[in-house]
C-alpha cells in the first residue's frame, strides 16, 4: 500500500508537531515547510495527495497560495486545507471561492481535521480525480448520457462524434481511457483502434468498446488488437462503472502517479538544463538568446506541419537544447572575436557529437537527439559532423538547421552589425538547395509570411 503523501506549510513548529499528531492514525510520508515562497519546486518534485497550508503565510497568504495552484494545471487537482485562528468570514468566503477543500479553524483542530483528511481519501479512493476519458459515439443522446453520468462519478470527459475527431483531441490532450462505439460515420471504432494500436503514443491508453450483442466479429477484431474490455449496449451507468473500476484498479492508478511523477522530473530537469544553457549563453553576449529563438523558429515550423501539442512541445526542447555541446568547446575558442584556425574551427565541429553524448544519458529526451547531433549538416552534404546529404538529414535538423541561420543572419555580430530580416530571408532562399533543405526553406517563409496571424513573430 503507497501511503499518501501530505505537504504541511505552517511557519510554527510546534503547530506542525501538533497537526501531525493530530493526523498519526493516518499512515502518510510528510514534508513540512516553513513558508510557502519556492513551494512550487517542492511540490512538482514530491506530487502530494494534499497540501495543508496556514491561511497566514509568512510569504504570501493563503488564498493566494490556492489561487497559484489553482492556475497551474499540474496542481489544480491538488487538495489543500487551509488552517487558521479566528479568521474573518470574509477570508474563509475568499478560500471557499478559490476552491479550498476545507477551512479548519484553530479551534476545531483536533475535533475536525483528522475527520475532513480521511474524507479526502476515502473520496479520492471512490473517485479517481483527474482521471480523463475520451467518450467517442455518433449518438448524441449517448454522450450526454455518459458525459453526465461519468463526470458525476468525478471523471473528466471529452466527447468526440466519431474516430476521426477523437484523434484529433487525441492529439492535442492526454486521455487515460477511451469508450468507443463501433458504427460511427467518418472513422468507425475498428479503424480508430488500428490506429491507436499501431501508434505507440497512444497504443497503451485503455479502449473500451461500446457494442451491441450481435457485432461479436468486431468486437473481437478489437480485443485482438488489445482492447481492454468491451460493454454491451444497452448498458446502465453503474455497469460501466464496474467496468471502469476493474480497469482502473489499484495498480493502474499507481502506474498513472508515477507516470505524473515522472513528468514532474522531467520538468525539473529541464528546467537544470536550461539554466546551463543560459550559463552557457551568457559567456557570450553576442549569442545571448540564441536557443530561445532557435526554439521559437523550430516549434513554430513543427507548428505549420500540423504537429501535435506534444510534438510542439518536443521542438522547443529541441531548440533550446540544440547547442547544448558548446558546453565541451573552450572559451578561448568558443569566444574568439577574429576568424578560426582550422585546428579551433574542428574543435568547434566536435559541438554536436559532444551535445549527443550528453543527451544520450537522459532517455526521456532521447527522441531530440538528431537535432542535436545532425543541425550542422548541410543539404548537400558538406555539413557536420556525418557529412550526411539531403533528406538523409533528420527533418528537424533540417528545421533547426534554417532557424539557426537565421538567427546567426539576424543577430549582432562584434564584427559586424545583424541583418535586416528581408535580407535574411533573401540570403536563405538563395542557398536552399545548397546549405539548405528547399523544402524547410519553403516552410519557413510560409510561416514568416502568414506568421503575425499565429503568434510567429521572430523579427527582432
Ligand atoms: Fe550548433
Amino acid at each position: 500500500m503507497v501511503k499518501p503523501r501530505i505537504v504541511i506549510i505552517e511557519n510554527n513548529l510546534p503547530h506542525r508537531a501538533k497537526i501531525k499528531t493530530i493526523l498519526s492514525p493516518i499512515d502518510a510520508d510528510y514534508l513540512e515547510l516553513s513558508d510557502s515562497k519556492d513551494c512550487l519546486v517542492v511540490l512538482c518534485k514530491m506530487r502530494p495527495d494534499l497540501v495543508l497550508a496556514n491561511l497566514k503565510d509568512s510569504s504570501q497568504d493563503g488564498v493566494g497560495l490556492l489561487t497559484l495552484l489553482k492556475k497551474d494545471p499540474s496542481f489544480s487537482d491538488l487538495p489543500v486545507i487551509l488552517m487558521g485562528h479566528g479568521e474573518s468570514q470574509g477570508k474563509i468566503a475568499a478560500a471557499i471561492d478559490s476552491g479550498v477543500f476545507a477551512y479548519i479553524d484553530a479551534t476545531e483542530e483536533e475535533e475536525n481535521l483528522l475527520s475532513a483528511v480521511e474524507k479526502l481519501f476515502e473520496k479520492s479512493a471512490e473517485h479517481p480525480a483527474g482521471i480523463r476519458i475520451l467518450v467517442v459515439d455518433d449518438s448524441s443522446s449517448v454522450r450526454l448520457m455518459l458525459q453526465k453520468g461519468l463526470s458525476q462519478e468525478g471523471y473528466r470527459v471529452q466527447t468526440a462524434e466519431n474516430g476521426k475527431i477523437a484523434l484529433k483531441f487525441l492529439h492535442n490532450n492526454r486521455f487515460d481511457l477511451i469508450l468507443s462505439d463501433v458504427y460511427m460515420p467518418e472513422m468507425n471504432g475498428l479503424e480508430l483502434c488500428e490506429t491507436l494500436h499501431g501508434d505507440p503514443l497512444y497504443s497503451g491508453i485503455p479502449f473500451v468498446v461500446m457494442s451491441t450483442e450481435n457485432d461479436a466479429g468486431n468486437m473481437k477484431k478489437m480485443m485482438q488488437l488489445g482492447a481492454a474490455a468491451f460493454i454491451i449496449k444497452p448498458f446502465n451507468i453503474e455497469q460501466l462503472l464496474m467496468t471502469l473500476n476493474k480497469i482502473f484498479s489499484y495498480e493502474f492508478l499507481l502506474l498513472l502517479k508515477e507516470n505524473e511523477r515522472l513528468d514532474g522530473e522531467q520538468k525539473l530537469l529541464l528546467s537544470g538544463i536550461t539554466s546551463l544553457i543560459k550559463a552557457l549563453e551568457a559567456r557570450d553576449e553576442y549569442t545571448r538568446g540564441h536557443s530561445e529563438r532557435v526554439s521559437l523558429i523550430l516549434s513554430g515550423l513543427v507548428r505549420q506541419l500540423g504537429g501535435s501539442q506534444r510534438e510542439i512541445e518536443r521542438a522547443q526542447i529541441a531548440g533550446r537544447l540544440h547547442d547544448i555541446g558548446k558546453i565541451g568547446i573552450s572559451d578561448n575558442v568558443l569566444l574568439k572575436p577574429g576568424c578560426l584556425s582550422e585546428a579551433e574551427f574542428n574543435h568547434i565541429k566536435t559541438h554536436p557529437t559532444i551535445g549527443a553524448s550528453i543527451i544520450q544519458t537522459i532517455p526521456s529526451i532521447a527522441d531530440i537527439l538528431p537535432v542535436i547531433i545532425s543541425h550542422h549538416e548541410r543539404f548537400d552534404g558538406n555539413g557536420y559532423p556525418q557529412g550526411l546529404k539531403g533528406l538523409a538529414i533528420p527533418l528537424w535538423a533540417r528545421m533547426t538547421a534554417v532557424a539557426d541561420t537565421y538567427d546567426a543572419l539576424t543577430s549582432d555580430r562584434p564584427y559586424r552589425k545583424g541583418m535586416e530580416h528581408d535580407k535574411a530571408l533573401a540570403i536563405i532562399t538563395e542557398v536552399a538547395g545548397g546549405q539548405l533543405c528547399p523544402d524547410t526553406v519553403r516552410l519557413f517563409l510560409e510561416c514568416c509570411k502568414e506568421g503575425m496571424a499565429k503568434g510567429f513573430n521572430i523579427q527582432k
